[in-house]
């Protein structure tokens, strides 16, 4: 029997539930408070300052379903399984159980829950490094589970080892990490393609085995002079991706069959005239995939431009018209943006009811920008014929400045009897891919740029200043963001009025005089409507849970935040404001340090 994506839902909720795990609510795709990273990567994104030690208003058992984006598994698009749009299921434990428990209960979920068979389940755990010791504790829970050793496989910190910047060596200073046991579904029904290897394994990526979820044993805290140290707690944080636990649910190894992409798929067949078979899968798949990650986008409040997400969303959404046109022409901007409407919305409409814009928005933004693309590809098309020489790097540059398809230079290319060096075209599409993937292993750490101390000094000054700027500029300034790095805070606001230069100065004499008051900051767990009553100031895109963490300074700011912050003003030295702009209609930005 077929489950659906909804009964999967309901099962992992209700199996967290019974283990007295409370939900957390979900942060929005783009974070709001959260500027170093461009979208929400990780449903543990919203954890690591409890994970580092500090307590969570709603206890030490969380579970949720966090919707995520990954631009850096933008080109991996196409096979059985990688989305750059997911959701995780995720739970954790906060100092309160540890290995024996996740993995048992995991087990549970698999093979009780979701009935899958157990033959078909493999496991790897943490081989150890020099410096951090092989992981035989979860070995042995395996074992005791049942699991027999053929299916147990043991890698490195390539593999098995889990923190939001990677590898061990790759962390900063501050970050928690620490080894990880991964699951694996095998769908015997799928040959093992040699290109990837003689043997077929756990972590082969021929498409037999599905990596369904990831238990990290977050226990470690990297010291400034590179060795780690014990956390104050250890904990679990649990992320399995829902697509990839329905694929195993159903025995499908294609997760585009399964039902969070199967009416997308038939949508996407409709108006191209094409099946989902042969050399059309991957293109289908890809339309599909970026379909849904721009529908999702586009809710979150983004809008197609250069920069950050609005240049991603416009990459995903010309990059998905010109598959489409590979498949069978051009669509109209409308048919296409039918796509998100009948297939995405649709299938999660009882899932995300919450979302603040309409379909009416979502398909106003969708063929605005794809009738922008068909003008610009029409320019592009004329820039091109213009040059004499054509080589691979400026057909690259074409690519990427305006996605003009290769295939369409090609062609071009041949009327005038010229070839385009395909090898200098990969050239440039490879240094550019290392680069951003560079790019967004850095961009993708979240909450604040790193726990330092000079960072955590910064974090209370931007709630210090988001008072002050209230009180200076009038109550309906509010906090747009902030990004927060060693070196300065940057923190955006809106204001219905224009700062003028003596506010700036103004502000940043209030802010060093609550320093030197050396206010205590405190923070308090309280109910949501109690916090709502003091005034606590909150972020109106998020959404919290019913108890919530309030940070006080003295009796000036009160603000929901998860933290960490200093514990005295008088700790964060002397702050200067020494940039202050205009970054949007009735937005404004300044820079501190
Ligand atoms: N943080 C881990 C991951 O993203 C598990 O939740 O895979």
């Amino acid at each position: 029997m077929t489950m659906t994506h909804v009964q999967l839902r309901q099962l992992f909720q209700k199996f967290w539930q019974e283990r007295g795990h409370r939900e957390v609510p979900t942060i929005p795709l783009v974070p709001q408070n959260d500027p170093t990273t461009l979208f929400t990567g990780s449903g543990m994104q919203q954890l690591v300052p409890y994970l580092l030690g500090e307590p969570h208003p709603l206890g030490k058992k969380l579970y949720n379903i966090q919707p995520c984006f990954r631009a850096q598994d933008i080109e991996e698009v196409g096979d059985n399984r990688h989305t750059t749009f997911f959701e995780m299921m995720g739970n954790w434990s906060l100092g309160t159980y540890f290995k024996k428990d996740q993995l048992t209960w995991f087990w549970q979920f698999l093979t009780e829950e979701l009935k899958l068979p157990k033959e078909k389940l493999y496991i790897s755990v943490f081989a150890g490094t020099k410096e951090i010791s092989e992981d035989k504790e979860s070995y042995e829970i395996w074992k005791s589970l049942g699991v027999p050793e053929k299916h147990i496989f043991k890698y490195g910190p390539d593999k098995n080892w889990w923190s939001r910047a990677g590898e061990p060596q790759n962390m900063p200073a501050g970050e928690p990490g620490g080894p990880d046991s991964e699951v694996f579904y095998e769908f015997t029904q799928v040959e093992h393609d040699k290109k990837f290897g003689e043997k077929c394994h756990p972590n082969c990526d021929c498409g037999r085995f599905l990596e369904i979820g990831n238990s990290v044993f977050m226990e470690y805290k990297k010291n400034p002079d590179g060795t780690f140290s014990p956390l104050p707690n250890k904990n679990v944080d649990f992320g399995g991706g829902l697509e990839r636990l329905l694929a195993a649910a159903n025995d499908e190894p294609d997760i585009f069959k399964t039902d969070v992409f199967s009416d997308i798929v038939k949508i996407i067949e409709r108006w191209s005239g094409k099946h989902y078979e042969g050399e059309n899968i991957r293109s289908i798949r890809v339309i599909a995939d970026h379909i849904k990650a721009s529908t999702f986008i586009i809710l979150s409040g983004v809008r197609p431009s250069n920069k950050g997400q609005g240049y991603v969303l416009r990459r995903l959404l010309r990059r998905a018209a010109i598959k489409m046109h590979k498949l069978n022409g051009r669509l109209t901007p409308h048919e296409f943006a039918n796509i998100a409407d009948e297939g995405v919305l649709k299938t999660y409409e009882n899932v995300y009811s919450d979302h603040q814009n309409t379909r009416e928005t979502v398909m106003f933004v969708i063929e605005d920008e794809l009738n922008k693309f068909e003008k610009t590809l029409d320019r592009a098309l004329r820039e091109f014929q213009k040059i004499d020489k054509i080589n691979g790097k400026i057909a690259f540059d074409f690519y990427q400045s305006y996605g003009l398809p290769v295939e369409i230079m090609h062609e071009l290319a041949t009327e005038k009897g010229q070839v385009i060096n395909l090898k200098e075209f990969l050239e440039a599409f490879h240094k550019h891919r290392e680069l951003s993937r560079t790019a967004s292993a850095g961009m993708f750490k979240g909450g604040l740029a790193d726990q330092s101390e000079q960072t955590i000094k910064y974090h209370t000054a931007t709630h210090l200043i988001n008072q002050v700027l209230f009180d200076v500029l009038g109550n309906e300034v509010r906090q747009e963001g902030s990004n927060i790095t060693g070196e300065r805070l940057r923190f955006d606001y809106y204001s219905p009025v224009k700062p003028t230069p003596e506010q700036i100065k103004q502000v940043e004499t209030i802010v060093n005089e609550k320093i030197k008051q050396a206010l205590p900051v405190e923070f308090k767990i309280m109910p949501k409507a109690e916090a709502d009553k003091l005034g606590a100031k909150s972020f109106f895109r998020e959404k919290y849970p019913e108890m919530v963490k309030v940070y006080f300074i003295g009796i000036y700011s009160k603000e929901f935040c998860g933290g960490p912050h200093v514990k005295n003003t008088s700790e964060i030295g002397k702050i200067s404001i020494f940039k202050s702009e205009k970054v949007g209609s009735n937005l404004y930005r300044l820079y501190a340090k």
